[in-house]
């Protein structure tokens, strides 16, 4: 039989009994460090030319480019659900492309007419627009190429067009996910100077060069024509230029700071979220979504439950927003939870 000096000298078990903690859904629920909630998701939307389609996008199953007509209900749908921010990308008919992106600085273009129909629909909601050369781009590049190089401070004062573009349609929030060097600076000055100085910037900072942006590239039509990314997307085997590029981007007027993938960069996220003194946000890619959905196609895995856990993840690394594809999903599942 123990004493009660054998019990406080062990320091540890069985005073100390984690699972006291566990022993009920109250008590679990009570202990709870992290939750999620519909507010901290950005729903990424991909817009295309046309009326009333839905476009299925084969390795992103159950996700869909969408007309302006159906951009309309989409977004309504999302704020009921609780959802703060939509993240716009359009998908630009080939004919469109150039080297330059000529199409992106078009006041009437696709994307400036989706900022429009979303304001219309539901003002209320915060309107980020993707802002990178990529999907107008006859090479797939995120920036002007000449003689197979990315030029930087060029691209930059095109993104700076774009993004005053973006502002004057009634975008709310401009999110550069380009990684040319000095372009938040560029773009924060041309917004101030236009007059947009409540337009607000989320970077990309930490934007490697990851496999798994294929979905989108398939989605948007946007993959590189040649070579890869790798002289402006990170590497993935580095953490403190992640944190140097958002400490970068923070002076020079970001508003908020995103890490792009998600799960395999979590370290990354909460480096970054311990650094900078803004909103970090972390995009759980294409790629990641594709892997869930594949998984629970297969009846590997119980997909509501792999979103949740998943999701939970960037919330514990430090993320305050989150940029998802299940966006809608996990918003019905916290409501049904709640209720
Ligand atoms: C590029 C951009 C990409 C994504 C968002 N912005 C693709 C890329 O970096 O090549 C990918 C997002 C996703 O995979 O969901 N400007």
């Amino acid at each position: 039989m123990s004493t009660k000096a054998d019990l406080t000298s062990s320091g540890g078990f069985p005073i100390i009994r984690g699972r006291r903690l566990r022993v009920s859904p109250a008590m679990r629920e009570m202990t709870t460090e992290h939750r999620l909630h519909p507010s901290m998701f950005i729903a990424p939307l991909f817009v295309i030319e046309g009326k009333n389609t839905k476009s299925p996008i084969p390795s992103m199953p159950g996700y869909f480019r969408v007309t302006l007509d159906i951009l309309k209900k989409e977004v309504k749908e999302l704020y009921k659900l609780g959802i703060c921010s939509v993240l716009l990308f359009v998908k630009v008919p080939d004919e469109l492309k150039d080297n330059s992106g000529t199409e992106a600085l078009n006041p009437d273009g696709l994307m400036q007419r989706a900022v429009k129909t979303v304001k219309e629909a539901q003002p209320e909601l915060v309107v980020m627009t993707d802002v990178a050369l990529d999907p107008y781009s006859s090479y797939g590049h995120d920036g002007i190429v000449e003689n197979s190089i990315i030029l930087n401070d060029p691209t930059s004062e095109v993104l700076a067009k774009m993004s005053v573009s973006h502002a004057q349609a009634g975008a709310d929030v401009v999110a550069p996910s380009d990684m040319m060097d000095g372009r938040i600076l560029t773009i924060r000055q041309s917004l101030e100077s236009e007059g947009f100085v409540d337009t607000g910037i989320m970077s990309y900072s930490a934007n490697y060069a990851s496999c798994f942006y294929g979905p989108f590239r398939d989605a948007l039509d946007s993959a590189p024509g040649f070579g890869d990314k790798k002289t402006y997307q990170m590497n993935p085997a580095n953490i403190q230029e992640a944190v140097r590029e958002a400490q970068l981007d923070e002076q020079e007027g970001a508003d908020i700071i995103m890490v792009k993938p998600g799960l395999p960069y979590l370290d990354v996220v909460r480096a970054v979220s311990e650094t900078v003194n803004v909103p970090v946000s972390a995009y759980h890619v294409s790629g990641e979504y594709a892997m869930i959905k594949a998984a629970a196609e297969k009846g590997w895995l119980d997909e509501q439950q792999a979103i949740m856990e998943t999701l939970i993840g960037f919330k514990r690394a430090g993320a305050g927003l989150i940029a998802t594809y299940f966006a809608a999903d996990a918003a019905r599942m916290i409501k049904e939870s709640l209720s």
